[in-house]
């Protein structure tokens, strides 16, 4: 059994074969998703596929690249949004210097105030960080709730045993799979099992062999696969201690 903690199955790629997407997978073994929202459109159906499926659950927040058009009232749509039973978390919510799809500051600034909404409602919430660690860190300790996960981790060793030690937990998604990526392999390492969550981001990040492929929740597999083999741990193992890991933080069962 496994566990897809990210995906985007929402997505307009997905929208010409969604139903038998996530109909296929509970016999392709994933038998629990997050379906995480990126903006108030996509909280809106995250929320809906949640009530529609009994194993996929909902996450509530905006993505850095769209909080250029926030406003404070989008924070009681989602307070509201995650008061209903199958959301189980804030995010995405975070910082990406890569893409700055919106200016730093403003970027920061949701960030800061989506994370004191989680706290607030004592809720999980899933950090979306590109080429913003330093910032992304600093934002989490001065806000010093830490019920979060770093989700499809790109920093170094070193920086997963220092979220480890405020508490949080590291996702790890398809790159961890990739021949050239040795730092995130080196990363996933460093985390101890017991923080240790999978998933597909998928539409995006296909995992080996299926790079630049339109990805789903099926492929999570190839993700536990390469963890386990790196954890020196059976498939199976790995499977099941992240699926726990998964239900404990997301508070699911
Ligand atoms: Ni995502």
């Amino acid at each position: 059994m496994l566990f897809d903690t990210h995906a985007h199955l929402d997505d307009a790629r997905f929208d010409e074969d969604r139903e038998s997407v996530i109909a296929a997978l509970p016999k392709q073994g994933v038998r629990l998703l997050v379906n995480v929202g990126a903006d108030m459109d996509s909280c809106r159906t995250s929320v809906s596929l949640a009530e529609q499926y009994d194993f996929i659950y909902a996450a509530v927040g905006v993505h850095p690249d769209e909080t250029g058009t926030l406003c404070e009232k989008d924070m009681e749509t989602l307070a509201e949004y995650a008061r209903r039973d199958k959301v189980v978390a804030i995010g995405e919510i975070g910082l990406d210097y890569h893409n700055n799809g919106a200016p730093k500051e403003v970027q920061r600034r949701w960030f800061e105030r989506q994370l004191r909404l989680a706290q607030e409602l004592s809720m999980p919430f899933i950090v979306h960080d590109r080429d913003a660690h330093a910032d992304t860190l600093a934002i989490l300790k001065e806000c010093g709730y830490f019920h979060g996960v770093m989700h499809c981790y790109s920093g170094s060793a070193q920086m997963a045993r220092e979220v480890v030690q405020m508490g949080m937990m590291v996702s790890f998604a398809g790159p961890v799979t990739f021949k050239n990526a040795p730092k995130t392999k080196e990363a996933a390492k460093a985390v101890p099992l017991e923080r240790l969550m999978i998933e597909t981001d998928s539409p995006y990040l296909s995992p080996e062999p299926f790079r630049g492929k339109r990805n789903d929740s099926s492929r999570v597999r190839y993700v536990a696969e390469e963890i386990a083999r790196l954890k020196e741990i059976s498939f199976d193992e790995l499977a099941r201690i992240t699926t726990e890991n998964g239900k404990r933080f997301f508070r699911i069962g």
